[in-house]
């Protein structure tokens, strides 16, 4: 194991931390597939969630619990969710509705870039979304063993760990660890947050092993050669995105993929020069109709890039349906998807 200087993009601290443009010393070790993997000393999160701690505070003083009033909220729990629970009861799905939520499928996309470079070659990537953990009871039980199965070169969660947008995020911590250590991934575990995820969620996930980009990239791999993994913060509710921050320090031209919670900045990526996007929050409607699709879009942009692989100029992106529910347990022809990428170069054309 030998210390070497990598350049990392990050946010300009005012703080004493690290500088835009610093050289920090990190650890590089090599890993069973020969790579090195970089370990990044651990900058300040507070510094880089000030933005949504403006919004969290704002929230708090119109007497809301972070995005929602209380009036939506009793609404959702006391008449919206019941309704449809007791509906489905009444159609005898509720029971094969909720034993979906827990049968999650393995999705190996393989995807094909021509400017990846050649180290990079067979590179994959897990990508995990919307965990929504404690909400589904038996869900954690479910995914460790599938995940402990699979041997990716690293592991990205774009966001929603938490099942309610509100209140205590204690229950989500014992879970979230089961997962993390089911997962085995040389080059890391890096999360983004999401609109149900409060800023203290980002601590406890990076506790939990898993570390957390807000508003920032991390350069990963073949030290000549690497892999950006930029994170942007919810762009869907919270808002406090800043794509040119996070992809400030990454070099022209490098291989960039990004994660942002939502599909909906896809322009501003593709024009940035992002070669992947990786999403959630769509949970692909999490109830899909034959013939239909989606019930409910639940994003702010064209359905073409609210479900799976979709591309968008240079730029190629998927929106995966997650592993978790939101509002109730159940899904409906769409089940929870583990999503292993796999990069390959284009041939060459002749
Ligand atoms: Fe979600």
């Amino acid at each position: 194991m030998a210390d070497v200087l990598l350049r990392v993009a990050a946010p300009v601290r005012d703080d004493g931390g690290l500088l835009s443009g610093s050289f920090i010393r990190i650890k590089m070790m090599k890993t069973a597939l020969g790579r090195p993997v970089t370990l990044r000393k651990h900058l300040s999160l507070e510094s880089s969630l000030g933005p949504r701690l403006v919004v969290e505070k704002h929230f708090a003083q119109l007497g809301h619990t972070y995005r929602h009033g209380r009036l939506y909220r009793w609404f959702e729990h006391q008449i919206t969710r019941p309704t449809l629970k007791l509906g489905l009861q009444m159609a005898g799905l509720y029971s094969r509705g909720a034993r979906n939520a827990i049968t999650p499928m393995v999705r190996r996309v393989s995807l094909e870039f021509p400017n990846l470079p050649a180290a990079l070659n067979g590179f994959q990537i897990l990508h995990l979304s919307d965990f929504h953990i404690e909400g589904t009871p038996g869900l954690t039980e479910s995914l460790a063993p599938i995940l402990s199965s699979l041997r990716p070169d690293v592991c990205v969660m774009t966001g929603d760990y938490r099942f309610e947008d509100h209140g205590s995020s204690e229950p989500v911590w014992p879970l979230m660890r089961k997962v993390v250590s089911a997962i085995h991934a040389p080059l890391g575990i890096f999360g983004i947050l999401g609109n149900h995820d409060s800023s203290e969620i980002a601590h406890g996930m990076e506790e939990a092993g898993v570390r957390m980009l807000i508003n920032e990239a991390v350069g990963i791999g073949d030290s000549d050669a690497p892999l950006w993994l930029a994170g942007v913060d919810d762009p869907f509710d919270y808002q406090c995105h800043d794509l040119a921050r996070a992809l400030e320090l990454v070099p022209d031209g490098s291989f960039t993929v990004l994660l942002a919670h939502a599909p909906e900045i896809f322009e501003e990526a593709e024009s940035e020069g992002v070669n992947l996007y990786l999403s959630g929050h769509t949970h692909a409607g999490q109830i899909r109709l034959p013939g239909i699709g989606a019930v409910r879009q639940n994003a702010r942009c064209p359905r073409a890039y609210t479900a799976g692989h979709w591309t968008h100029g240079r730029m190629q992106g998927y929106t995966s349906a997650g592993v978790g529910c939101s509002g109730l347990p159940v899904r409906f022809g769409c089940p929870p998807e583990i999503v292993l990428l796999e990069l390959r170069r284009s041939p060459e054309l002749p």
